[in-house]
């Protein structure tokens, strides 16, 4: 694919002049790693989280929760956080910047340095010059830099608390209670969405790398021995740009494949996986990325985490960036259910019904209490229950009892071998994990929908988003704001917004100004009111990137512009 024009510049001035994007506390000068929503970026960022719900929860029936941002630090230490979630860092011996080592080797033509160990990018940095200022690092040391940002919980408390990294985590200590939720049945599926926060070495890169930035993640949790989907027919047919190891360790192009061969062929492990990167390409063409735009790139070995049997990012193409991750599709395995189990001591496992009862041979142990007893006193229930549990050898059991060692004589017990009916077991569950990242999506949805033409002599720029993410859905404007039409006008635009239609009433300047307006915020739907509507009661609609216009009865607008709105109505179906 041809390298796309780098307009990062012109989008990211429209949406500062026009409130999408600001930079945070810019009367203090701003900090990096932080932006601010205005009022049509916040609109705009609410209706993309609202178009991801209508898939995960209206759709999948994933039911979602929300935990808090702030977590005690067990949950990290087990999910690995806390040792493991660092980047490699350096600092520039001229300017003092603090640099990400793998993108400053990176930039300087090094392949593979998000891989490299800290010894290897010392070596690969030595004749690299600083990103910052320019000089040679020369000899500089690499060392790891953890990204979370840590807290501590209550005043003059020991309690040390980390700010989450990840949505995710919440789900996986909650899981206990979303299986009875479930009424203990898998698969099931939670989500979550919100805000996560990694302390980024040097973010410069506007809304893709953020200190705070907010996510939506899903974990679906499946049987670990039954990997198809249930619902796999609905995306089997469907076509995605797969850039599979292979592919990209021989250097070769992306392949176009249905979601049935990527798994028949054995390019995505497993249905579930498959599922996801098509659910995830249908979201974000829904949400207005281009997909001529639009990838799925498999992790490569040297980046897939250990435990991860399977991982793909939806990566984007953008003029300034390059190919972008906006959301890594993972099949985890019980990697963080088996984790928190082993720090928590809870048991994260679901009791599976067999669908046929078997019987085993089980050894079972009784304690004889009445020797038990007089011999261990008010200990002995705690002794009998351990003992219960036990693993006798020859010359008796040991069990631990408050903290002691206690070995028992086999003459305390008996040990019966017996058959049993084996109605169900004990698994611990896979977890499959579309995680999105929200702002690198309202970016892509930014540069993806920016586009110029000229229109009378005079430069147009129009995003041509979606209408189910545009922030105002429709313009309202009276031709002239006298002789009733500005009357008729804002009872129209009050008949929309009681329709639930986001609208701007409009009546200041010349028209093709005010289309010009909207045009630019990416309001789809353009309503004008003229002298014919005082006669016949209709109004023009101009539809944003035809500018083709068709004229509507004013009574059945707001059920009209609905359907255009939700797709249910194509604007060429309104007449000529
Ligand atoms: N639970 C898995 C997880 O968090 P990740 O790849 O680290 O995986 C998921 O993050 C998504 O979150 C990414 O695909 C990206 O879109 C977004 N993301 C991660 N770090 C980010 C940052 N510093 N700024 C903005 N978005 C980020």
């Amino acid at each position: 694919m041809a390298e796309p024009e780098d307009i990062y510049e012109k989008v990211m001035e429209l949406a500062k002049r026009r409130g999408f994007i600001w930079p945070s506390a810019e009367i203090y000068g701003g900090v990096a790693g932080f932006i601010d929503y205005g009022p049509l970026g916040a609109q705009m960022k609410r209706r993309i989280e609202e178009a991801w719900r209508a898939f995960y929860v209206i759709r999948e029936g994933f039911y979602e929760i929300e935990c808090p941002t702030v977590g005690i630090e067990p949950i990290f230490v087990a999910s690995g956080h806390v040792k493991g979630f660092s980047d490699k860092m350096v600092q520039c011996p001229h300017c003092e910047e603090y640099l990400r080592a793998d993108h400053v080797a990176a930039a300087n033509g090094c392949e593979g340095a998000a891989g490299m160990t800290a010894e290897a990018l010392s070596g690969a940095l030595r004749t690299s010059p600083c990103t910052a200022c320019g000089e040679e690092l020369g000899e500089v040391k690499v060392f790891d830099f953890n990204l979370m940002f840590n807290t501590w919980i209550g005043p003059g408390s020991q309690r040390k608390g980390y700010l989450r990294p990840e949505t995710a985590q919440g789900m996986f200590t909650d899981f206990p209670r979303l299986l009875r939720f479930y009424r203990d049945k898998l698969p099931f599926g939670t989500v979550q969405v919100g805000k996560a926060y990694r302390n980024e070495i040097s973010p410069r890169q506007g809304m893709i790398r953020l200190r705070e930035f907010t996510q939506a993640e899903a974990e679906i949790f499946v049987h670990p021995g039954g990997k198809k989907h249930p619902r796999f027919d609905r995306y089997a047919g469907y076509e995605v740009t797969l850039l599979g190891c292979a592919a990209q360790e021989a250097k070769e192009e992306p392949v176009r494949m249905t979601m049935r061969e990527a798994v028949e062929e054995g390019l995505v492990a497993n249905e579930y996986v498959a599922y996801y990167i098509a659910l995830t390409c249908d979201i974000l063409v829904s949400i207005g990325v281009d997909p001529a735009r639009l990838r799925f790139r498999q992790h490569l070995t040297t980046e897939r985490a250990h435990y991860a049997a399977d991982c793909w990012d939806g990566e984007v193409l953008s003029g300034r960036f390059g190919w972008v991750e906006l959301v890594g599709i993972a099949d985890r395995t019980d990697y963080d259910l088996k984790a928190h189990a082993g720090v928590s001591g809870v048991a994260l496992t679901a009791y599976i019904p067999l669908e046929i009862p078997r019987m085993e041979r089980r050894r079972r142990i009784i304690p004889d209490m009445k020797a038990l007893g007089p011999k261990f006193r008010e200990k002995a229930r705690a002794v009998a229950e351990a003992l219960v549990q036990a693993d006798p050898g020859p010359d008796g059991a040991t069990v631990t009892v408050d903290g002691d060692q206690i070995t028992i004589p086999a003459s305390l017990y008996e040990v019966r071998e017996e058959e049993v009916e084996v109605r169900g077991v004990e698994v611990m569950p896979h977890v499959i994990e579309p995680s999105y990242g929200i702002d690198r999506m309202c970016y892509a949805v930014l540069e993806h929908s920016y586009a110029e033409d000229t229109v009378e002599g005079e430069l147009r720029r129009t995003l041509r988003l979606p209408a189910r993410v545009a922030p105002v859905q429709a313009g309202v404007f009276p031709l002239v704001s006298r002789d009733g039409l500005d009357v008729a006008a804002r009872e129209i635009a009050d008949a929309l917004t009681a329709a639930g239609i986001f609208t701007e009433f409009d009546e200041s300047g010349a028209i093709g100004r005010r289309y010009r307006r909207q045009d630019e915020i990416g309001t789809p739907y353009a309503v004008t009111v003229d002298y014919q509507t005082l006669e016949d009661r209709t109004v023009t609609v101009r539809e944003r990137d035809s500018m083709a216009q068709v004229r509507v009865k004013r009574d059945t607008l707001p059920a009209t512009l609905r359907g255009l709105i939700d797709g249910t109505t194509a604007f060429s179906s309104l007449g000529p």
